[in-house]
């Protein structure tokens, strides 16, 4: 199977931007810039904060698009104040999620161990984990690339398999709506040193990575899901570089941060991944 075999996806990262008025237009304005019939070719979704979920949900589901939280808790419930869990995502409707991704790391502590188990929750309620690996500046530059994209890579994928779940995340679930995914896990590579700083990474950089994260997968669950599973990158990833990005064999979209705050941009990327 090749990556044309992979349907595309731009998944959009608001972090902590957008207020509530602000989402409406946004889709009038991202809508009205997208190809007829992109959603054929490429899925589309957005990560907003908790607080933003319900109208996002609202905005996007009518037109095809999905909805998505940036974080959630590992446990089920309990005495963990400010957190919100992957049951009371699944309450309003949402059923992807962000996890690990690196400011989360970064700023909040998030660990391979932490990335893991949320990884496990998130496929225990059926809701689709994104989940982001990638290496900082340091780490690059002391020639550890690969072995930390391994490292974090292989975490969540062991916590699946001792979880009995990893055959969840091979299958395609059914979408509950329309622009749904349908995957069961996805992966994104986020270079830590290229997020948010207009350092992209070449195609040849990060096809290379997305390759070797393919591997990986192939090594510790076979064929079929590594074949299967989405890999995106993302770090400034824009209209201008990513139809580069996406003509790699193993890059199966984009997650992308700056860029998709702004509707003709971030439509203009949805459009090139159609061709
Ligand atoms: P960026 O962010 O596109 O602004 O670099 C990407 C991300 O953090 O997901």
């Amino acid at each position: 199977m090749t990556s044309t075999a992979r349907k595309k996806l731009l998944a959009g990262n608001w972090k902590m931007n957008l207020r509530l008025g602000e989402i409406a237009p946004f889709f009038d304005a991202f809508a009205g810039a997208l190809k007829p019939g992109a959603t054929g070719h490429c899925d589309i979704l957005f990560a907003a904060p908790f607080t933003q979920l319900q109208a996002t949900v609202a905005a996007a589901r009518g037109r095809g698009f999905a909805a998505s939280a940036q974080n959630m808790h590992f446990e089920a419930s309990g005495a963990y104040t400010g957190e919100v869990s992957s049951a009371m995502l699944a309450d309003i409707g949402i059923r992807t999620t962000l996890v690990g991704h690196s400011e989360r790391r970064q700023y909040f502590g998030e660990t391979d161990d932490t990335v893991a188990k949320k990884t496990v929750t998130a496929m225990r309620e059926g809701i689709t984990p994104v989940v982001c690996v990638g290496e900082t500046l340091e780490e690059r530059k002391a020639g550890q690339t690969f072995s930390v994209v391994s490292r974090q890579t292989k975490a969540f994928l062991e916590a699946l398999k001792k979880a009995g779940l990893l055959s969840d995340a091979m299958k395609y679930r059914e979408a509950f709506y329309p622009g749904d995914l349908n995957d069961g896990l996805v992966i994104a590579y986020e270079p830590v040193w290229a997020i948010g700083t207009g350092l992209s990474a070449t195609v040849e950089q990060a096809q290379e990575v997305h390759a070797s994260i393919r591997q990986v997968c192939r090594e510790m669950t076979g064929p079929a899901f590594a074949e299967k599973v989405r890999i995106l990158y993302g770090g400034s990833a824009n209209p201008a570089n990513i139809a580069g990005l996406l003509a790699q064999p193993d890059i199966d979209g984009g997650l992308v941060g700056g860029a998709s705050l702004k509707p003709a941009d971030f439509a203009a990327m949805c459009n090139s991944a159609n061709g």
